[in-house]
């Protein structure tokens, strides 16, 4: 099955269960959200989790975009990327999460084949504040799925405040024998599916009170899903990176990590760019700035003449194309290559600033403080440039 068949399954699957299909939203929150990007699909539902009621009633499914920096550093393994898509659905107030479980037990079993014999279930085993999630242990029981207990890795937030709850997800095995261990004690349990009991609400000083409703949340990883259907060692040989498989190794020469790197901070880039963002000193700019800056770091380190003005179009546009932006792709191209510009001019500057006299010895706070307001130098680009 190729990623867009799977979106289809998944949603015919959930619309024959009584929910509507809503469109994801941008990467970019509403005005007012602290958090700078979208990270998960239920934070463009955040007002009628808490009890607004929606316009398309209680059951919804959706495929959203989502953008995670805490995942930065383990970008390049085999199951993260920066940029996303979510498999969603929701009750709002609707039905409980025995019956999302159920169904999506149903869903990779009987709906994408998966063998039940591969499929392991953790559940949230309670602590002082809420108690065991019997209901899903007792579920998983049922169908002869086993299942782990665990206290934080079964507690889902959006933040430190606001709709949370525990929540029971869904693991499968990769490994080459027959499964063994447990989620929390081998690796090769991969995460594809989280739904989390959202009831609680997080105060400012830390107490959980009710939600209005009783909401179920739930969220699957397309790329990783994908990757793992067709068989592949990472999200990078799924069929969405077909096009990059293709075309990078011919203009570039990277080794594994490189690549993925590469073709995971370009593709973020260009999704974030889609979505209106350009880049800057602070903020979402400086999140796709530093996007740019690490692909470029990296491509110059073994030869300074690459750039990025090579990169196909084509890669531009079938990744505005995957994440249904409508965003000109030669504008896109443009603004990458525009943003290498600023970076090759400040690496000029900053070579020549470093080479006075004053910054030849340790740095203090004062020196990285003047590098900055007055060159423009961001700290860990002065350290990268005075140990070439
Ligand atoms: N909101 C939950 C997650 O992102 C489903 O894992």
């Amino acid at each position: 099955m190729d990623t867009e068949q799977i979106v289809r399954t998944f949603v015919e699957f959930y619309e024959d269960r009584g929910h509507h299909r809503i469109s994801g939203s941008t990467l970019l929150p509403p005005p007012g959200d602290p958090v700078l990007f979208t990270t998960s699909g239920m934070h463009p539902l955040t007002s009628y989790l808490e009890g607004r009621p929606h316009p398309l009633g209680r059951r919804l499914v959706d495929v959203q975009r989502c953008l995670r920096t805490t995942d930065l550093d383990e970008v390049g393994d085999s199951t993260h990327l920066t940029v996303f898509e979510m498999l969603g659905t929701w009750s709002l107030g609707d039905y409980e999460g025995v019956r999302s479980l159920d169904w999506g037990h149903r869903f990779l079993t009987e709906g994408l084949g998966v063998d039940p014999g591969l499929l392991h279930a953790t559940v949230f085993g309670g602590d002082d504040q809420v108690g065991l999630d019997t209901a899903s242990l007792e579920l998983w029981q049922e169908r002869g799925v086993p299942v782990e207990l665990t206290v934080n890795d079964n507690w889902w937030s959006n933040g430190p405040v606001g709709p949370c709850g525990p929540d029971s997800e869904i693991f499968l095995w990769t490994g080459d024998t027959p499964p063994r261990s447990t989620p929390t004690r081998d690796s090769r349990w991969v995460e594809v599916w989280n739904h989390v009991m959202m009831r609680h609400r997080r105060l400012d000083d830390g107490r959980l009170v009710p939600l209005p409703q009783r909401n179920v949340d739930t969220g699957m990883g397309l790329e990783r899903l994908a990757s793992l259907l067709q068989g592949e060692p990472s999200v990078y040989d799924g069929d969405v990176f077909e096009p990059w498989r293709r075309l990078v190794p011919g203009l570039w020469s990277l080794d594994e990590p490189s690549f993925r790197l590469v073709c995971d901070h370009l593709r973020s880039a260009v999704v974030v760019i889609g979505d209106g963002v350009r880049p800057a000193g602070t903020g979402r700019g400086y999140v796709l700035r530093r996007l740019v800056r690490r692909v470029l770091t990296l491509l110059w380190r073994d030869d300074p003449s690459r750039r990025l003005g090579d990169l196909p179009v084509e890669l531009v546009s079938h990744t505005l194309d995957h994440f249904r932006q409508t965003g000109d792709p030669a504008l896109v191209h443009q603004m990458l290559t525009d943003e290498e510009r600023r970076f090759t001019r400040l690496l000029e500057r900053g070579r020549q600033v470093l080479a006075r006299p004053r910054f030849r010895g340790p740095l203090d706070d004062d020196d990285f403080h003047y590098l900055h307001d007055t060159h423009g130098l961001p700290r860990e680009l002065v350290t990268a440039l005075r140990q070439e």
